[in-house]
């Protein structure tokens, strides 16, 4: 058994490749099948003669006791069966074996052998489709989520697939129904749509608490959002073309350090989109990284005309190499506990960023000491060239100074050694 590990961002799912041909495998599971229901039937239909003459109480032991055999064995071929059917499916980590899988999952992962054999570019001999290696892990959701009507209209239920998301079942396995559809009505035109209200009545609620946009506008649903669905009074009307601090940077004056040479950007964890709006109206593609959590984020997005990218800061991103010109990221970019965590997704920033694209880190807010000097000396080690690096103090609600770094970076061209 060789094993094929396909990757899609980071969410791995392990298959085994069956170095049998698979039909022989078939006729195995087949002749076990039989197996098991001769051992079946003649666990039933076994009375020795003996029985109707003398009951003899050593024989209905002895008896008994051939019928427990019997049982066992019937249980270890099932166990058996179980255990190839396993193999059969191939997945490590989920166990498609178990009674209570639903049929959409098994048919949705069931891999396709392809049709001219080995794939003389690719190497591979059968098509898989790809889940998140930790779905295995929430097996309960991953069988609510995977039970619907075929063809039918899929539950609305959104919210269950991003707590899937949240719990590292990434990718979502795809499904085969249709996705609830709001009416979009009274969308505006690119670019006026960048700063106008739509009728809140094209997001889709469930599972949010709040069920209207000033609901969430008077909340502070994370460091970068407060308010930050209000675009026609709110701050978000200013940011990036006003400063309220030496920590803010202005967006023209950042692009001119890019020397005419920005045009497609990543936003990680970018609100309401209003990044990607202010670039928009420089000719900047931005593409705005986030997940909906506790607001229609995504659809907000969509609305103004910008582009949504629903994904988790774990999942690897979905871009090729040294294809950016610039990333921006806030308070996103802290991903908790271990340093490690951290390190791994600066290194894929640094792989989507191309040499001499900047990296613009924007108020991000370092709870403590060391965790200034955790971030500084990750991003120092990377190399780039400090084109602006502002440690700044702001004083929050409660009258509590809390430390933020803002900085603009540029990736060097490194050499392989
Ligand atoms: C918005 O929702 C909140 C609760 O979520 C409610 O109290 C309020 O009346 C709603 N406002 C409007 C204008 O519908
Ligand atoms: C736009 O929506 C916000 C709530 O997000 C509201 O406060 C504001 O009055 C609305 N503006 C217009 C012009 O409808
Ligand atoms: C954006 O592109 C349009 C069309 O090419 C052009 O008219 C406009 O001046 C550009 N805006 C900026 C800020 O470069
Ligand atoms: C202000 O900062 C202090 C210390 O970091 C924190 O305990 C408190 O919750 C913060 N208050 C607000 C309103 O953010």
């Amino acid at each position: 058994m060789g094993s094929v590990s396909l990757k899609i961002g980071d969410g791995t799912a392990r298959f085994k490749r069956a170095s049998v041909c698979s039909s022989a495998v078939n006729l195995l599971m087949l002749f076990s099948v039989i197996i098991t229901n001769i051992f079946a039937f003649y666990a039933f239909t076994y009375s020795p003669k003996e029985l109707h003459h003398h009951h003899n109480p050593k024989d209905i032991s002895l008896i008994s006791e051939k019928v427990s055999i019997i049982l066992r064995e019937i249980e270890s071929s099932k166990k058996k069966l179980a255990q190839m059917e396993k193999d059969l499916l191939g997945f490590d980590t989920i166990d498609l074996s178990k009674p209570n899988i639903p049929n959409e999952l098994k048919i949705f992962l069931d891999h396709h052998e392809l049709p001219l054999g080995k794939d003389s570019r690719t190497g591979i001999t059968e098509m898989v489709a790809s889940v998140g290696h930790s779905c295995g892990k929430s097996e309960d959701l991953l069988s609510q989520y995977m039970n619907y009507k075929v063809n039918g209209l899929c539950p609305d239920d959104w919210s269950l697939g991003q707590k899937l998301i949240l719990r590292g079942c990434e990718p979502l396995p795809r499904r085969r129904c249709f996705a609830k559809t709001i009416p979009k009505v009274g969308l505006q035109s690119f670019p006026p749509s960048l700063w106008k209200n739509v009728s809140e009545k094209i997001y889709s609620w469930s599972g949010i608490k709040c069920k209207n946009l000033s609901c969430l506008n008077s909340k502070k649903l994370n460091r970068d959002c407060a308010g930050c669905f209000d675009i026609v009074n709110g701050y978000e009307t200013q940011r990036y073309v006003k400063t309220r601090g030496k920590n803010d940077f202005l967006i023209d004056d950042v692009l001119a350090m890019g020397s005419g040479g920005i045009r497609v950007g990543f936003d990680i964890g970018g609100g309401s989109g209003t990044f990607a709006a202010r670039m928009a109206e420089r000719n900047v593609t931005v593409v705005t990284g986030t997940l909906n959590i506790d607001a229609p984020f995504n659809e907000f997005i969509a609305a103004r005309g910008i582009f949504p990218l629903y994904l988790s800061l774990d999942h690897r991103f979905p871009f090729y190499d040294n294809v950016f010109d610039l990333v921006h990221a806030g308070n996103g970019l802290d991903v908790g506990a271990r340093p490690e965590k951290l390190e791994f997704l600066m290194f894929d920033i640094d792989r989507i960023l191309r040499a001499g694209g900047l990296f613009w880190l924007d108020n991000f807010y370092c709870s403590n000491e060391d965790k200034k000097k955790d971030l500084t000396r990750l991003i120092e080690r990377f190399g780039y060239k400090k084109l602006k690096w502002i440690v700044g103090e702001k004083i929050n609600g409660s009258g509590k100074s809390e430390v933020y770094l803002s900085a603009v970076l540029q990736k060097p061209v490194r050499v392989r050694l």
